[in-house]
């Protein structure tokens, strides 16, 4: 019997998952469709429900429901758990298994774009729900430094409160962070600031930046944000997010199938749709 996959979420009609995965499913001769289906508000639970009930072999979850989905689900990864929020969900036998595939789905895109750097000291900009899945796992590949900047401070201060990390990690204000940018070696954008349809300026000042600094955004729809851009104009190596869209949908298919996925056939499914 075909098995079905989904993504949920609010809104959902622009997400380029579908394709990504069902292209996959054809290549690889996997008997299975991939839906996006929008899930109104205060209608989660009986959403998850409605699909263990049809034994919906996998799902993923988006915006906003990653952390309202904890609850509703049988067994957390333990880095998911961290992290505070399920981005692909797996039907084992019935029970709903909860993993994030976000931020060891960065980690694999900075792998790929910034390959030569080992050890680096490294800046997060923002402390909202992406910024947390990068951060614990970023923790764990041994950075010489983690820190956090955010334009309300105190959420910065309460992550790096929260988080009982093994490496050395300080909140800074978005000045201070523009003051020390030199100090990093790797500097991530993760606020949605400059997402399209949206435009928007950098959230840190970067008339400070050298050359040696490498800039990593999370968005990739526009290809280049306001960050990116002045980060490139002076001189740095930049990367934008969508190796992250990419691995962390490349991690997903591979929980739900076994497969480690093309991961550049899913890079141009994803070029094509956004044209
Ligand atoms: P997500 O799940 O996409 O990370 P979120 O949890 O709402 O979304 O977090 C949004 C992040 O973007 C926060 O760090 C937010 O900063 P505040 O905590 O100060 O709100 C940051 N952000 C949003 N708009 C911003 C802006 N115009 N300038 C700077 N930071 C902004």
């Amino acid at each position: 019997m075909k098995k079905l996959f989904g993504v949920i979420g609010n809104p959902i009609g622009h997400s380029l998952s579908p394709h990504m995965h069902n292209d996959l499913f054809s290549l690889y001769g996997i008997d299975a469709h991939y839906h996006p289906f929008l899930v109104e508000k205060g209608r989660l639970a009986e959403a998850v429900t409605g699909l263990k009930a049809i034994g919906a072999a996998g799902f993923n979850v988006t915006i906003p429901y990653k952390t309202e989905i904890i609850p509703l689900l049988d067994w957390i990864d333990p880095l998911a758990k961290e992290i505070g929020a399920v981005n692909t969900v797996v039907n084992r036998d019935g029970l709903l298994a909860g993993y994030n595939t976000d931020g060891p789905g960065f980690l694999k895109s900075l792998e790929e774009g910034f390959p030569q750097l080992d050890n680096p000291a490294m800046l997060v900009i923002g402390a909202g729900g992406a910024a947390r899945a990068i951060y614990f796992t970023l923790e764990k590949t041994g950075p010489l430094v983690l820190d956090i900047c955010n334009r309300s401070l105190s959420k910065a201060e309460s992550l790096v409160g929260e988080s009982q990390l093994s490496v050395p990690s300080r909140a800074l204000s978005a000045e201070e962070a523009a003051e020390r940018i030199n100090e990093y070696d790797i500097v991530i954008q993760t606020t949605s600031v400059g997402m399209h349809p949206e435009t928007g300026e950098s959230p840190i000042g970067l008339h400070n930046l050298n050359k040696k600094v490498h800039a990593a955004d999370i968005i990739y729809n526009p290809a280049e944000t306001e960050f990116l851009k002045q980060a490139r104009k002076r001189g740095a190596k930049t990367l934008n997010g969508l190796g992250m869209f990419v691995h962390q949908g490349a991690l997903a298919f591979e929980l739900w199938t076994g497969i480690k996925p093309d991961a550049d056939r899913m890079r141009e499914t994803v070029l094509k749709q956004l044209g």
